[in-house]
């Protein structure tokens, strides 16, 4: 049985951020083929309204929030949804994020740095404080926060706002799972390499980066955008009912490669 058909989050309400690209995208289309009824959040309201057609379309349920996640307010919109629509939370994959530019330490507009840091871990925050309450009125649940190998276990040169962003979700995991465990809700980070979508493909623009990167992994490949939902669906599913406060690196052995 494949695993979209499976049925594994059958029933549960999910938030999905970053729906309306790549690796969120796919995870939508997956949770949903999978039982999930979704809340989408991004900021490109025309392609959330897409996917939301799509998941209709082959008979799912779902409803799409437009807005920033680097606002408190986006998470708030996005946890009623899921109330008002579904009944309650049963879990989140805050998977939306930014690079930024890329700049060497040095050159690195602040504004910059402080762009990637509201959306990527500011963002995050205000996700879960948002979701936890209505996942403790739940009984419990499950988030997943999408990180990624740079800052972890490679130093990327010229990433350094967003190095520190994802490194940052580990803490903040960490202490959501340990706060959480007692009512029932698990925190993990997922951690992608490299992975074919839109900023996949911004980093590796040249077909030259994009073999250098690919050369990376271990497996000499980046990844499809689906094998990365799938890590977040095992850690969102009762299958990782015993899994909290770590880190599942879905990244193609990018972090062990030394060939
Ligand atoms: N691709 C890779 O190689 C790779 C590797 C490791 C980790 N990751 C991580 O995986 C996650 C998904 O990235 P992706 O590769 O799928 O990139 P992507 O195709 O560029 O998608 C990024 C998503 O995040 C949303 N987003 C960005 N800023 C937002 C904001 N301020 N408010 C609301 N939504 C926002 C975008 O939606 P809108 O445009 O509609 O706002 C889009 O749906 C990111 O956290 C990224 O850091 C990616």
């Amino acid at each position: 049985m494949s695993p979209s058909s499976s049925r594994r989050l059958d029933g549960k309400a999910l938030i999905v951020s970053g729906a309306s690209s790549g690796i969120g995208a796919a995870a939508a289309r997956l949770f949903s083929a999978a039982g999930a009824k979704i809340v989408a959040v991004g900021r490109d309201s025309a392609r959330l309204a897409a996917l939301l057609e799509d998941l209709r379309a082959s008979g799912g349920e779902a409803v799409t929030v437009s807005g920033d996640v680097a606002g408190a307010d986006t998470a708030r919109r996005a946890v009623d949804a899921a109330v008002s629509t579904f009944g309650g939370l049963d879990g989140a994959f805050n998977n939306a994020g930014i690079t930024g530019d890329m700049a060497a330490v040095e050159d690195l507009p602040p504004e910059q740095w402080d762009r990637v840091i509201a959306t990527n871990l500011t963002g995050a925050f205000h996700a879960a404080q948002a979701q936890i309450p209505a996942l403790t009125a739940r009984g419990g649940g499950a988030l997943v926060f999408t990180s990624t190998f740079v800052g972890h276990t490679v130093g990327f040169p010229g990433m350094a706002a967003y190095a520190a962003s994802k490194a940052g979700l580990l803490g903040l995991t960490q202490v959501i799972a340990a706060e959480g465990g007692p009512r029932r809700i698990r925190a993990n980070v997922l951690m992608p390499g490299g992975t074919d979508t839109p900023m996949g493909q911004a980093v590796a623009h040249t077909p030259e980066i994009r073999q250098h990167v690919e050369g990376l992994h271990a497996l000499k490949r980046i990844a499809a955008p689906e094998e990365i939902a799938r890590a977040a669906l095992f850690l969102l599913s009762d299958d990782a009912s015993f899994v909290t406060g770590t880190a599942l690196m879905a990244d193609g052995g990018v972090s062990i490669c030394r060939s």
